[in-house]
């Protein structure tokens, strides 16, 4: 985000979709779902958890796998997709630290076993300005912190990506980021209905460069907050350090919510480019969520908590 020339920051918008989330449910309940006729989509309103406008077409899977943000991999957007595809996603592990009930490394099947999986397609913005909308699989981030027990006194949850130089080239270059990549999310943002943990898209397993096995997505926040290829879960009292806030924390800040009405120092952010349209839409308070998570923020200046 750091390096980008203005010719990479599109303008457009992120269109968004979907009045229904297909509920599924992972290893073994599905089947169990369908042969009871409870597979079928369950139908949202538009204004409900998928905030999906009239307008708002699902970007083609061939640019949401090709067209990605994944340091690790390389700066370019092309990079993830043509470096990524040597990452070893199994087995997965992911270690929970803090104040949580229990310290452990868990396997990720173990992490996710019996949670239910939603098909669920949101708008997906980006700090640099271009949006997509995606059909993202995944379960309730707030059904995996339930299972980890966290304490009373947890505030925070702080998110790790990989570490292996090895496996992640981008990580053997220095960058205007310090790695392992770091996210965090405040508990309430964490347990909001919105709040995926995803592991595929477009109805099939997570595609390296999108963050297998295992990402965030959080659809009201500019995507650098979707961290990507998650190992680590700290359950913290205090504001976790995050990679791009470290890196310029005038630029990119903790809470990162979508708002056109606060520019980004080098760029407007009151317009996006819906990567795969012409013209450029207007960007929408929270990413077109309002409804569903303002309230997470009353009482707080939008301004100043960008
Ligand atoms: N996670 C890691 N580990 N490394 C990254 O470079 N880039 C972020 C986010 N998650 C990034 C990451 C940014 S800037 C964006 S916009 C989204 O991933 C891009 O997700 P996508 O490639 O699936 O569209």
């Amino acid at each position: 985000m750091l390096i980008r020339r203005p010719a990479d920051i599109p303008s457009s918008e992120i269109t968004s979709e979907s009045d229904y989330i297909n509920r599924r449910s992972f290893m073994g309940a599905a089947g169990a779902l369908a042969l009871a006729g409870l597979a079928a989509p369950s139908v949202l309103s538009a204004a409900g958890a998928t905030g999906r406008a009239q307008d708002d077409k699902v970007t083609s899977e061939e640019d949401a796998t090709s067209y990605n943000n994944f340091y690790e991999f390389g700066l370019g957007k092309d990079d993830p997709k043509r470096y990524a595809g040597s990452l070893k996603t199994v087995p997965w592990t992911v270690a929970v630290d803090g104040l949580v009930k229990a310290p452990k490394r868990w396997d990720l099947n173990q992490l996710l076993a019996g949670l239910t999986v939603e098909d669920r397609t949101y708008r997906h913005r980006c700090v640099e300005a271009w949006s997509m909308v995606i059909p993202w699989r995944g379960v309730r981030l707030r059904d995996v912190l339930a299972r980890l027990e966290p304490m009373p006194s947890a505030k925070f949850v702080e998110f790790t990506t990989l570490l292996d130089p090895r496996q992640m080239p981008g990580q053997r270059s220095s960058s205007s980021l310090t790695w392992p990549y770091r996210e965090g999310l405040r508990l309430d943002e964490a347990m909001h209905p919105l709040t995926l943990l995803a592991t595929g898209m477009y109805g099939k397993p997570m595609p390296n460069q999108n963050g297998a096995p295992l990402r965030l997505v959080v659809p009201w926040k500019y995507g650098f907050k979707g961290i990507k290829s998650i190992v680590s879960i700290k359950f913290t009292d205090k504001m976790p350090s995050t990679s791009w806030n470290d890196s310029i924390p005038s630029e990119y800040g903790f809470y990162a919510n979508v708002n056109p009405t606060v520019d980004h120092p080098r760029w407007t952010q009151a317009k996006e480019r819906r990567i795969g349209e012409f013209l450029r839409r207007n960007t929408l308070m929270f990413n077109g969520y309002a409804s569903e998570v303002a309230s997470l923020y009353t009482g707080m200046d939008l301004r100043k908590f960008y």
